[in-house]
């Protein structure tokens, strides 16, 4: 099965284990996946954890099959040090005779925080850490416990090498390669709904749904939300076109599409948060992307580029790289192909 997210720095049994935890979205818990693998690298058994209350994703490896002391199981989030709502992963993980263990990434909830790693290190087990999957997989919920907010705004933007977002010379809308691609939709997937705007709407025609190859039992799907504005121009042919797709607009008397003023994204956050959406995937275009970075709300960009400029089309705008210095710093860098990935958070 092919699987990208080794591009993005991380182990093929951990990229397996983020899969399985994309599959669910058990919200207001963070997505988990879990792998066990034996000493030849074959996956024994792949787990999630699917909804509050249920069974973490390591309990329901150890309910598939029996732990050697050759394993490796990798878990996306350090398991869960304190039992007040669940047994404690880290002591089951001890009990079960667990040897060695890959962690995505520490979880920051306070009752756990490091703790796990210690005790599991302090009981003789073979601990290592590949950073960044849980913010890959539940932004929101890094957010929440470095106390900064309960949403997360992620922008995606595919571009070329001289910053062009559209490509007046091809039939395709794509601008960059399907290793990019891929890794938008894997985003996707951790998203709770994908916002365009009414151009992109009508110029692209999007499906806004998750497609990972070798992946059809994702029973997750992000919501689609068109950010349409006042005009009452097409907007009933388009909701007639897309009938699964939100509309936002500020037309009071229509019917079917959402009320919400969109040129205030205080009352648009608002519809999310009321919505439970907490992972917000900004996909564009140019007016969508600028209106949210100019109210600051943005708090982590994916830029993807391609290495051909473009001569004609719509150009991302000086502003979108004064944005960046003044607010974000890099974070990282990853060479997909002829394709660079930055990461940006804001400062
Ligand atoms: N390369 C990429 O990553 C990428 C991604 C997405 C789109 N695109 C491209 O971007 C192009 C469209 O860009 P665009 O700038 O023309 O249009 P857009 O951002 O898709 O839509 C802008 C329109 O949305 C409505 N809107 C509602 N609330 C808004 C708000 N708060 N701020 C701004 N607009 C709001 C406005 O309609 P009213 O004026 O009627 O109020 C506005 O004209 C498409 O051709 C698409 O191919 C590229």
């Amino acid at each position: 099965m092919v699987n990208n997210f080794k591009y993005l720095g991380f182990s093929e049994p951990m990229a397996l284990a983020m899969v399985e935890a994309l599959k669910v979205n058990p919200y207001p818990n963070p997505r988990v996946g879990a792998l066990l693998i034996d000493e030849q690298g074959n996956v024994k058994a792949a787990a999630n954890h699917k909804q509050k209350g249920s069974n973490h994703a390591e309990i329901n490896i150890f309910e598939q099959v029996q732990v050697e002391e050759t394993d490796i199981l990798y878990v996306t989030l350090e398991p869960c040090f304190h039992s007040d709502t669940s047994p404690s992963c880290a002591t089951e993980i001890i009990n079960q005779g667990v040897k060695n263990i890959v962690i995505g990434d520490i979880d920051l909830d306070i009752r756990t925080n490091g703790r796990s790693v210690s005790l599991l290190k302090d009981n003789n087990i073979s601990v290592q850490i590949e950073s960044n999957a849980n913010n890959i997989l539940n932004p929101y919920y890094e957010n929440t416990h470095k106390k900064l907010k309960d949403i997360h705004y992620l922008l995606k933007i595919g571009m070329s090498k001289n910053d062009y977002i559209t490509n007046d010379a091809s039939d395709s809308r794509y601008i960059t390669n399907e290793i990019s691609l891929s890794i938008v939709h894997y985003l996707r997937a951790t998203a709770d709904c994908i916002v365009i705007g009414k151009n992109t709407l009508l110029n692209d025609d999007p499906k806004l749904n998750v497609r990972i190859p070798g992946i059809n039992n994702i029973d997750h799907n992000p919501e689609p939300i068109i950010m349409w504005g006042g005009s009452t121009e097409n907007i009933e042919s388009a909701m007639k076109k897309y009938p699964t797709f939100t509309f936002l607009s500020s037309m009071p008397s229509r019917e079917n599409n959402t009320y919400c003023d969109t040129s205030s994204l205080s009352d648009v956050e608002e519809y999310f948060l009321e919505r439970k959406f907490r992972n917000i995937f900004i996909e564009g275009g140019k007016g969508i992307l600028g209106s949210f970075l100019r109210d600051h709300k943005i708090d982590s960009i994916y830029e993807f580029k391609s290495n051909l400029n473009i001569e004609n089309g719509i150009h991302i705008g000086h502003n979108y790289r004064a944005e960046i210095d003044k607010n974000y710093h890099m974070n990282n860098k990853y060479q997909l192909l002829d394709n660079l990935l930055t990461t940006y958070t804001r400062n």
